[in-house]
């Protein structure tokens, strides 16, 4: 090998561990952004981290997470809470304001979670729904589900009552697989 070859050679490993190396830091990478989006892919919805809101606006029903609905959305319920699905849920204007502040701080638009994201786009862009279980998204996923199951059924009565059927609602987890309706089991469709 004459010199001038054996420079040559010299380069062509370099650049190849360098491709190597490169190759490597390139996948490590890849697997923590897959690693991320699989978290967020296993929950549906980011889970409800406030004490406060769970306390307050989840003595009558399930604690819905702030990333079901837009912000508009909850800035329009809690504006209209003496009036609240026929029911009077009024709260001193301190804690309306704290919650309020939660709630948008954590809507559906600011979630990375694949249920927001979902909801969200099943909304037209003028439209504030104040029920989740009102929205396109839901109802879709939800059509095949027999109202003996839910209406007729005394140990849910509503579809606003998450809880009651996904095992792992209160987690912000809504897979299919977690659902076990009350007098009924699992869902087969
Ligand atoms: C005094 C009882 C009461 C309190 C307190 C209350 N709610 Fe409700 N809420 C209701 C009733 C009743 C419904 C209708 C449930 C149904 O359709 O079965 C409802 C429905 C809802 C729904 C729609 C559920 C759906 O998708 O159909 C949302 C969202 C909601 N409430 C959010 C809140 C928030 C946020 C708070 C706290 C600021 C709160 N609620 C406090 C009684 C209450
Ligand atoms: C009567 C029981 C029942 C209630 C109450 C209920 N669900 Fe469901 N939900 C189901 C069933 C069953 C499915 C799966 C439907 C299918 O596979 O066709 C489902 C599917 C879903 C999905 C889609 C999951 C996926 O992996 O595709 C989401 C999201 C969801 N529900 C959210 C909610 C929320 C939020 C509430 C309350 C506002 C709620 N559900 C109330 C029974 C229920």
């Amino acid at each position: 090998m004459n010199e001038r070859k054996a420079g040559l050679m010299t380069v062509i490993m370099i650049i190849g561990s360098l491709a190597i190396a490169g190759a490597a830091i390139g996948d490590d990478d890849r697997g923590e952004h897959r690693e991320g989006s699989r978290l967020n892919r296993r929950l549906d919805v980011a889970p409800v981290n406030d004490a406060l809101y769970a306390k307050e606006c989840g003595s009558c029903h399930f604690a819905y997470q702030p990333g079901l609905l837009p912000a508009r959305s909850w800035k329009k319920m809690m504006e209209t809470l003496d009036k609240h699905f026929g029911d009077n849920a009024e709260l001193d204007a301190e804690t309306q304001k704290a919650l309020t502040a939660y709630l948008v701080a954590n809507s559906a638009e600011t979630s990375g979670y694949k249920a927001s994201a979902k909801i969200l786009n099943s909304i037209k862009d003028g439209d504030a729904p104040l029920a989740i279980s009102k929205t396109a998204y839901f109802v879709r996923k939800h059509h095949e589900v027999p109202e003996r199951m839910v209406k007729g059924n005394d140990q849910v009565k509503s579809f606003a009552a998450c809880g009651k059927c996904h095992t792992g609602a209160d987690k912000g987890s809504y897979d299919e697989l977690g659902v076990v309706i009350p007098g009924f089991g699992k869902f087969e469709d």
